[in-house]
């Protein structure tokens, strides 16, 4: 199943810079070498076993814009599946940039009436104003300009995780089965005595599905206390216990040294992102150390005093998470309800 993504907006707005962290693992700093885009770039993204996402990076210089719009209009602008629409939070040219954003939209509406469309204020770092106040009035203005045609807004800068709070909002529209993998992973939740279960993209990192998909609650409120030792439930997996003490190591296949993120509460203006991005920019950020010094990223353990996680590979595209806060149990029990659990996310 492949789904097409635009990814347009005006030159210089950060279209490229955020596809190479998101996809590419490169950090934030890189981003300022990279040139202007010439017409479209397009990527085709392996994203979940037969979901590929085959993504348009569209140079926003006038005159590639002007080109989309006339000659080239119903090649960009059919079949998409998502617009994903990038403004500069602080631009010197917001009536061009609305009105070819006006321009972009009517077409979309031409050739893919049903596309999903996602706007991000971008470089929310740069904003002068509080941000939220920034953001609220900027989404307010994007609404108006959009008519009657249903949009979602993002603040998002390449300089914290909001990046990841978005795109993972939007790939997780495209996900056709996002609810079916919510309840695998609240099972395995359940069998592991589990706080929670992430379910990580592979290569982005991006958060697909959680056990606790609504208002999830933090990572320091620890479930009751239920498991048997070594028993294996109906569902397959083994509910393993067997007393260890609490201790404070943090292990990795590369050695280097994690931080635990800190729990937030969820926003409603899309700004403040949750502890799941947090937790995936600081795996990409990992990962990208780990490259640095020639190491292959597998998986990763911390076993603390609050709390145990286990990250690990899952199927060939992804990664879970568990988080348990029940010391009694231990993480080879973790990475064998792994194992078991797999088939079913395959
Ligand atoms: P075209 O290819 O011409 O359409 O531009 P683009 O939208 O792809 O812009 P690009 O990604 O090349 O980014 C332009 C500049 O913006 C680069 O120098 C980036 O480092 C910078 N940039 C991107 N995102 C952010 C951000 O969130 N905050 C700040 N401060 N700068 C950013």
């Amino acid at each position: 199943m492949k789904k097409k993504v635009l990814l347009m907006g005006a030159s210089g707005s950060g279209k490229t810079s955020m596809r190479s962290l998101i996809f590419s693992n490169n950090p934030a700093s890189l981003t300022a070498r990279l040139g202007a885009t010439i017409d479209v770039e397009q990527n085709h993204v392996r994203f979940l076993g037969d979901l590929i996402l085959n993504l348009w990076d569209c140079g926003g210089q006038d005159a590639f814009m002007d080109s989309y719009l006339s000659t080239q209009q119903s090649t960009i602008f059919q079949q998409v599946g998502v617009l994903i629409y990038v403004f500069e939070v602080e631009s010197r040219n917001k009536d061009k940039d609305l009105e070819y954003y006006r321009n972009c939209l009517e077409a979309l509406r031409r050739y893919s009436p049903d596309a999903a469309v996602f706007l991000l204020v971008h470089k929310m770092d740069l904003a002068r104003s509080p941000k939220e106040q920034v953001l609220e009035r900027k989404a307010e203005e994007l609404r108006q300009a959009s008519g009657d045609v249903p949009v979602t807004v993002y603040g998002t800068t390449i300089h914290d995780e909001s990046l990841y709070k978005a795109w993972s909002g939007i790939v997780h529209t495209l996900i056709p089965n996002a609810s079916v993998l919510s309840r695998h992973l609240a099972v395995l939740a359940h069998a592991c005595n589990a706080t929670e279960v992430i379910l990580f993209e592979r290569t982005t990192f991006l958060v697909i599905a959680t056990s606790n998909p609504p208002a999830a609650p933090t990572f320091s409120a620890p479930p009751p206390l239920s498991s048997t030792p070594s028993s294996t439930g109906s569902n397959g997996f083994t509910s393993t216990s067997a007393s260890t003490g609490t201790t404070s190591s943090v292990t990795a296949t590369s050695q280097h040294a994690v931080n635990v993120p800190e729990p937030r509460e969820t926003d409603p203006h899309q700004l403040v992102p949750t502890r799941y991005e947090r937790t995936s920019e600081l795996i990409k950020a990992f990962k990208y150390s780990c490259s640095r010094v020639r190491e292959e990223f597998h998986a990763l353990e911390m076993e603390l005093a609050e709390f145990t996680a286990v990250l690990d590979e899952l199927t060939k595209n992804t990664y879970v998470l568990i988080v348990v806060h029940d010391p009694t149990i231990e993480t080879a029990a973790l990475r064998m309800n792994i194992r078991l659990a797999r088939h079913k996310f395959e």
